[in-house]
């Protein structure tokens, strides 16, 4: 059959050579793609708006599955008319996308099925919103309701951050996206992120992560969309995500479809991990990125009949095989990210690809002839595996220092939670 694939990053990339691998798969089409998937399928380039434009050109292609990497086409409501037009889909409705695209509409769930999750208060009002933080005191967690890029949350440790917060939100920082604010209670633990693939009906657990969001080593300085990540997460033993499934993923799957909004593709549970008791902080309802690129590194299953049967169900009856081995991706970014940084600069030094055990996916980049140039803040994701972290970890760190590449820089300490673990 023939694949659209959407999206142009790391997790497309890995997306992409993943799906490429199938027998299923025909021509794989890939909307816009990046500098690393040239070789994988055939770039097209589509305006993901135009929902019309994308069904009128999964005709023409004959395509019979698209799969969308981001959630912006997701919470926007692409997966709809391509149903409609009988054309399967890997992801959720508009109204399923709601999990991501609204934080009050997650927290409802969560209410309505008594899901763990931080106590909160949900505002409308600028006033009402600095009165309950100044009731409440500090650590506490302010969050523009809608889509915000990453940049929509504040962890405050103060109480006067937290009302600088809930006043950016209340004065257009985030657009209508933070015209609602959920004031949240600060959670303690460690952080990790588990993966079910859904049908709507069924979940199946499709592996755990753990990424590093701040830019620097030791987890300093501001958030970004993810210096590195690893698989699996050590803190998410078996009781644990038997414990995320039962209490948080089957009443989430249960909620969604009693109200008629039934969820299917990837639910991403952002958790929190406090002795073994898990709260859920946030859903995304995509792969996360960089966290697809070492999933997609241990899947050892075809991936394509599991994305279809999110749209067909069954997914009960599928048996995703993995790699006992641990996977770790380390993110290099073009100097200045998440600042202000240049485009056009040059990559050498990539090693060529073959090996399944260390790969370079590509993010920000494109390929002019045969020259890379990062064209993005997120440039490339060296990805490695090895039979424990510490050993995946140093595979990854030689294949960085093989990679000519003066503009771009990445942290050095990708994984040292689990390899502190192990030593
Ligand atoms: P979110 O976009 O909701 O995942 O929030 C971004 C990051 O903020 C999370 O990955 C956490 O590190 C942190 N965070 C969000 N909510 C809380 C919370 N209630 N308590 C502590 N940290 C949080
Ligand atoms: N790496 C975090 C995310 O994809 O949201």
């Amino acid at each position: 059959m023939n694949i659209l694939l959407i999206g142009s990053g790391g997790r497309e990339h890995a997306l992409a050579w993943k799906i490429a691998q199938s027998p299923l798969c025909d021509t794989l089409f890939i909307a816009p793609g990046n500098g690393g998937t040239h070789d994988l399928g055939e770039h097209i380039s589509l305006n993901v708006e135009d929902h019309a434009g994308v069904v009128a050109l999964c005709k023409l292609q004959n395509i019979e599955l698209v799969v969308v990497g981001p959630e912006i086409p997701l919470v926007d409501g692409l997966a709809d008319p391509l149903r409609e037009a009988g054309i399967a889909v890997f992801g959720p409705s508009k109204l399923a996308a709601q999990l991501e695209g609204s934080k009050v509409f997650t927290k409802e769930v969560c209410d309505r099925m008594n899901i763990p999750t931080a106590g909160y208060g949900h505002f409308t009002n600028h006033a009402e919103a600095r009165a309950y933080v100044e009731a409440q005191g500090a650590p506490i967690v302010i969050k523009a309701d809608g889509l915000a890029a990453g940049k929509g949350v504040t962890v405050a440790m103060t109480r006067d951050d937290a009302l600088a917060a809930i006043d950016d939100c209340f004065d257009g920082a985030f657009g209508d996206a933070g015209a609602e604010v959920v004031v949240e209670e600060f959670l303690t633990g460690e952080e990790a992120s588990m993966f079910f693939l859904c049908d709507g009906t069924n979940a199946i657990p499709f592996g755990t992560a753990q990424d590093h969001k701040r830019v620097g080593d030791g987890d300093t300085g501001p958030n970004t969309g993810g210096m590195g990540a690893y698989s699996p997460a050590p803190v998410l033993d078996d009781a644990t995500q038997n414990r995320v499934m039962d209490e948080i993923v089957k009443p989430t799957l249960k909620g969604m479809a009693d109200m008629g909004a039934p969820f299917s593709g990837v639910l991403y549970a952002g958790l929190m991990i406090d002795n073994g008791a898990p709260k859920l902080i946030e859903y995304n309802v995509r792969f996360g990125d960089p966290e697809c690129q070492v999933l997609m590194m241990r899947l050892e299953s075809d991936i394509v009949p599991i994305l279809l049967a999110c749209d067909k169900g069954g997914l009960s009856d599928v048996q995703a095989q993995w790699s006992s081995d641990f996977a770790l991706t380390v993110v290099m970014a073009a100097n200045g990210y998440p600042g202000n940084y240049e485009k056009g600069s040059q990559i050498n030094g990539l090693p060529v690809t073959g090996d399944k055990q260390n790969l370079v996916f590509h993010a920000g980049t494109q390929r002019v002839e045969k020259v890379i140039q990062a064209v993005g803040g997120r440039v490339l994701n060296v990805t490695a595996t090895g039979p424990n972290a510490t050993e995946a970890q140093a595979n990854a760190y030689k294949l960085v220092d093989g990679i000519d590449w003066p503009e771009g820089f990445c942290r050095r300490d990708i994984g040292w939670r689990a390899v502190e673990r192990e030593s």
